[in-house]
């Protein structure tokens, strides 16, 4: 889970600029399995400052992994950027819990490990840090529990923001769950402009 003693340390480092930030973390090489498998590291891109940021949870093997964009170039980038333009969010940033695609012995995804997911959470602690949005959507189980905790239960649909790590969290379905069948279009399209509503309704603040 992202600290704000962390936060702070990181992004002395990173001079406050998400140019040095980016070219970090493209020049990682901290987890050597993921340096032998993935064919370039992915930072977060969009808008800084954000009003809302997306965190995925690495990658996709056919999307990022070889744009060097998070959350393009594949079906599930297809389907969030759809989304993202259909209720109208503009000044959007986005990002992943771990930065290079994760492949098992065959090359078929995988979910990070835990030490991975440690190796890269300074990187994210300090693209919140600089993107500093409004709302930041957890996409997923997983980026759910780095930003939330795991004493937080992943509710999709919840009415309000958890605020934790300085942030305040929204939980959603990861776009690839969608794209399984595993949840309908429809919902998350219900799911997409409840949330946008919120943003637009200038509900939401910067946390306390
Ligand atoms: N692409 C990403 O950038 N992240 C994901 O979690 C899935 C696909």
């Amino acid at each position: 889970m992202v600290h704000a003693s962390a936060r702070h340390f990181q992004i002395r480092s990173y001079k406050t600029s998400i140019d040095n930030l980016s070219a970090s973390i493209r020049a990682c090489v901290r987890c050597a399995a993921l340096v032998k498998c993935r064919s370039q590291a992915v930072p977060g891109a969009g808008a800084v400052p954000a009003e809302v940021a997306f965190v995925g949870l690495a990658p996709g093997r056919f999307g990022g992994d070889r744009t060097g964009v998070p959350f393009e170039g594949d079906r599930s980038g297809e389907l969030l950027r759809r989304m993202i333009r259909d209720v109208g969010l503009r000044s959007v940033f986005i990002t992943n819990v771990v930065r290079c695609n994760p492949r098992d012995a065959r090359g078929r995804n995988r979910d990070p490990s835990a030490s991975e997911i440690a190796n890269c959470r300074g990187y994210l602690a300090a693209e919140m840090e600089l993107a500093r949005p409004r709302l930041v959507v957890c996409l997923g189980r997983i980026a759910w529990r780095e930003l939330a905790g795991r004493e937080r239960p992943f509710t999709p649909g919840a009415a309000n923001p958890t605020i934790a790590s300085g942030l305040r969290l929204w939980p959603m379905y990861h776009p690839g769950y969608v794209i399984r069948g595993a949840y309908s279009e429809k919902s998350y399209r219900r799911d997409f402009a409840r949330m946008a509503r919120i943003v637009h309704a200038g509900r939401i603040g910067t946390p306390d």
